[in-house]
């Protein structure tokens, strides 16, 4: 096997958009990743594309901004701002564990600690499970806990989910309830299965611990990249504080730079189905792998100017690109949860009470009201358990 390394953001876009390559870094995570929509290819991942799309359409998006989400927000938020000072990993992590289990549709019914702290665990494991390939660990050590951590999320939560979820279709179809009182969420969709879509019950277990680990973790991770590169910049220029707590706009762009710079996955993994040539002159055969490097491609000069290492949310991004790069990677995988996250890019005319901004700027929007700052008694340290550049501890106090 030879590996191929693309870093420039023109390979990266060519190899992550050809026909020919299929998805290659989740072979080392199968024991929570096989058959999951991440790592399905040509028609089988069209089909379940389509149908789990439906839970991310624009209106739905935009409601869930506005109504649901601040909600979760200020609840998750209460005790620690009681407190003073909260872990910001921590924090993030519980936000985005609830959020993504709504979208997946895993419920908790009983709505206490100890129900919380188990699907806590079974995130963090699940999370671990998914990135193996990075992980320092024991890599048969993780893939045991894995699977013990599947049977718990089966047993205590899927099947009661599915249980209630199949009532209310049962019912629907009876007229007895109309769609609009159908859960909103990838569970129900999965069920209802207008498709005609192949899920056999273990696939259906993955694909719900993938969803509860995708949104999770990289939103954690994002939303804490993200509070810090704010920090810093407000550290130099001070006059700019006032702006990021004021101009939820300018905010966003502080958000999408970071997201360029931080990509939660810094790397995507493909493999040619069949030989072909890059433009690059690179001749590829189905033996290759391919590493796409999208933090380097993230920072390429070419398309983000001669200082694209540096944090510059006033930073000029030319026409068709986005400003958080290839973060959300692009082509068929493109991230279903890219909008929900980021939001949409603003405009020059871009109504600031309308517009759609994402749970990430939210979420940071949210800490700065309360004058979060880094705690000055503890600093923020790095996660040993990853080769990603993540935080471990993220302290922070509030002064408002
Ligand atoms: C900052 C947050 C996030 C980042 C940086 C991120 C990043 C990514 C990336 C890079 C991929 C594609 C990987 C590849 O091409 O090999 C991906 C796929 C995916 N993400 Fe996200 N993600 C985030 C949040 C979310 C959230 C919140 C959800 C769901 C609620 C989500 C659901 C998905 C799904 C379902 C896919 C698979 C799409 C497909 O294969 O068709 N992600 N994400």
């Amino acid at each position: 096997m030879k590996e191929h390394h693309v870093s420039s953001y023109a390979g990266a876009v060519e190899a992550l958009r050809h026909p020919q390559m299929v998805q290659a870094l989740y072979d080392a995570g199968a024991v929570i990743m096989h058959k999951t929509l991440l790592t399905l290819d040509g028609e089988e991942h069209r089909v379940r594309r389509l149908l789990e799309n439906r839970v991310f359409r624009k209106e739905f998006l935009a409601y869930y901004e506005r109504e649901v989400f601040p909600a979760t927000l200020t609840a998750t938020l209460a005790p620690y701002l009681k407190a003073g000072r909260m872990d910001l990993i921590d924090f993030g992590r519980r936000v985005t564990m609830n959020l993504t289990a709504d979208f997946a549709g895993i419920d908790r019914p009983e709505g206490t600690a100890e129900e919380t702290d188990v699907m806590f665990e079974l995130v963090k494991i699940f999370s671990e499970g998914a990135t193996l390939v990075h992980s320092k660990r024991v890599k048969t050590e993780v893939e045991a806990e894995v699977r013990e951590a599947l049977k718990v999320l089966d047993a205590r939560f899927l099947q009661p989910s599915i249980r209630r979820r199949q009532e209310l279709i049962a019912r629907f179809a009876r007229g007895e309830i109309t769609e609009d009182d159908l859960p909103r969420d990838i569970l129900t969709v999965l069920l209802r299965n207008e498709d005609r879509v192949e899920l056999p019950p273990d696939v259906l277990l993955r694909e719900m611990a993938f969803y509860l680990q995708a949104g999770s973790h990289s939103t954690s991770n994002s939303t804490t990249h993200a509070l810090h590169e704010v920090f810093l910049w407000c550290e130099q220029h001070p006059a700019d504080w006032q702006r990021v707590e004021q101009d939820r706009l300018f905010l966003q762009r502080c958000v999408h730079e970071s997201l360029r710079l931080h990509p939660a996955s810094p790397v995507a993994w493909r493999r040619p189905s069949c030989p072909f040539s890059m433009q690059s002159g690179d001749a590829l055969t189905e033996k290759d792998r391919v590493v796409i490097d999208l933090s380097s491609a993230n920072r390429d000069p070419a398309i983000f100017g001669a200082d694209a290492d540096e944090f510059n949310p006033s930073r000029a991004i030319p026409r068709g690109h986005f400003p958080f790069g290839l973060t959300f990677s692009s082509g068929v995988h493109t991230c279903l949860g890219r909008d929900l996250d980021g939001g949409v890019v603003s405009k020059p005319d871009t109504d600031p009470a309308k517009h759609q901004y994402g749970l990430i700027s939210l979420l940071i929007g949210a800490l700065l009201d309360a004058g979060v700052r880094p705690d000055p008694n503890e600093p923020p340290t790095p996660d040993i358990h990853t080769q990603r550049p993540n935080w471990g501890r993220y302290p922070v106090v509030f002064t408002r």
